[in-house]
Order: structure tokens, then C-alpha cells, then sequence
């Protein structure tokens, strides 16, 4: 009987956006619809993998055959993340974490003021590059969302980062990223490949960037 390629390995995939919370009714966020991340977990569970998927809050129905953790925020998914990275083989990163949060959560409903009102942001923890400085034998394969010289930038991060891979869409491209049913992207791997995949939907995607990986990493993979 042939073995599914991913039979025995750990899979972590995030997915969707986070909100950080402005006050107990409001919060910063972005368009992610978790589509690309879940596609990707049941790509991974149906190639064999026992999957954890870290989802933040999508309107998507849940997968069956593999594990959900719901968060809510970058520190929330952070945690989950860090909770699962010491027994995971393979950690694929297709969530839209927010890069700032309000600096502080009002505990009331803020009030409307006369004039302009600011609200002061702080960075959150980029869970991606701490993995990259954590990992030892994990495959770490991250995504990027560009609005310009996506390549260009998208190989910058597997640099930054500590990547095996990055996954980059043009959002700009009318049948790629945020909501969308379909994805634009090129896989770039950290020994310099580059493969484009033409516009097609996010799950028969999922299965062809996972295949892709699976090839080129085939020793690794069968080692462990
Ligand atoms: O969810 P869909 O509607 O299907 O849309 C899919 C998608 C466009 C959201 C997805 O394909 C995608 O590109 N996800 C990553 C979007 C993103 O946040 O890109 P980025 O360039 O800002 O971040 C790069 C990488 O760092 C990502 O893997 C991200 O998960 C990670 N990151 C970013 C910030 C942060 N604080 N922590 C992180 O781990």
C-alpha cells in the first residue's frame, strides 16, 4: 500500500485574520476570509497529516478530520502557535496577522467626541520570525501579501525570516488574494526556486503548492 506523502507528520496552519480589540465593541482588522489557510489544512490532512488548523475569526465552516483552535488576536494566535512548534513538522503561516494593535483596550465603549480622534497603535509580536529564530527541524513556510514587487519583496522575508519557503500573491491581481475563491501566487524556496502558479482556485492551489513542497523536499521529508 502506498503511503500518503504526509503520513506520520505534524502540520500546524494558520488561517484568517485577527482583530485587536479598540474598545469592548470595536477592533482594527483586516479582509482576510481564511479561505487560502483553510484550504491549505485540508490539503495537508488529505496528503496525510495529522493537522492542527489555528483559525482566526473567518465565517468558514470547520473542517472535519483535522484539529481547530479559534483565536482571536496576534497575541492569541502567538500563544496557540508556541503551544504546538516543539512536536510540529511543518508549519504553514497563511493567516493575516495584524502588525499593530491599540495601545490600550478602552474597558467602556468609547464615547464620540467633538472633532478628530486618535487612536495610538503598538506593534504586535511577528509570530513568523520568532518561529524562524526558534526552529530547529521544522519546516517553516510562510506567506506574503504584496501590493508591489511582490516577488522581490516576498524573497526579502524568507531572508528576514528564517523561511523554508514564502508563498507571495499580488493582491493587486483581480483573481488573487483577500476573500477571493481564487489565488495568484508564486512559491519561492530559500535555495533561490521560483515557481509561478497561474490563477486558480484556492483549493486545488493548496494541493499543488503542498505537492510542490513535497517534491522538493522529498529526503527531508522521508528522514524525519
Ligand atoms: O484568507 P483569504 O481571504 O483566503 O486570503 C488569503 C491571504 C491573502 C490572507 C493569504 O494568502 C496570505 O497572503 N496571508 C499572509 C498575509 C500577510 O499577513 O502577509 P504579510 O506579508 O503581512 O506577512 C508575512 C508573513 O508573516 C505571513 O505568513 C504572516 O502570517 C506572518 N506574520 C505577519 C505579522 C505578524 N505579526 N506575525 C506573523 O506571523
Amino acid at each position: 500500500v502506498k503511503q500518503l506523502p504526509l503520513e506520520g507528520k505534524k502540520v500546524i496552519v494558520t488561517a484568517g485574520p485577527t482583530r485587536e480589540r479598540i474598545d469592548p465593541v470595536r477592533y482594527v482588522s483586516n479582509f482576510s476570509s481564511g479561505k487560502m489557510g483553510y484550504a491549505m489544512a485540508e490539503a495537508a490532512t488529505s496528503l496525510g497529516a495529522e493537522t492542527i488548523l489555528i483559525s482566526g475569526p473567518v465565517g468558514l465552516d470547520k473542517p472535519s478530520g483535522l484539529t481547530v483552535i479559534d483565536v482571536e488576536s496576534a497575541a492569541d494566535m502567538y500563544e496557540a502557535v508556541l503551544a504546538h512548534f516543539d512536536d510540529a513538522d511543518i508549519i504553514i503561516k497563511s493567516a493575516a496577522v495584524a502588525d499593530y494593535r491599540p495601545k490600550e483596550i478602552h474597558p467602556q465603549k468609547m464615547k464620540k467626541q467633538t472633532g478628530d480622534s486618535v487612536i495610538e497603535l503598538e506593534r504586535t509580536t511577528d509570530i513568523l520570525k520568532t518561529l524562524g529564530e526558534k526552529k530547529t527541524h521544522q519546516l517553516l513556510i510562510g506567506f506574503a501579501a504584496e501590493t508591489t514587487n511582490a516577488v522581490g519583496y516576498g524573497a526579502g522575508k524568507i531572508e528576514k525570516k528564517n523561511l523554508d519557503y514564502i508563498i507571495v500573491n499580488d493582491v493587486m491581481d483581480p483573481d488573487a488574494g483577500f476573500g477571493k475563491e481564487t489565488n495568484v501566487v508564486t512559491l519561492l524556496s530559500k535555495n533561490g526556486t521560483h515557481q509561478p502558479f497561474h490563477a486558480m482556485p484556492k483549493k486545488e492551489l493548496a494541493f499543488m503548492l503542498l505537492k510542490s513542497i513535497i517534491q522538493e523536499e522529498s529526503e527531508r521529508i522521508n528522514d524525519r
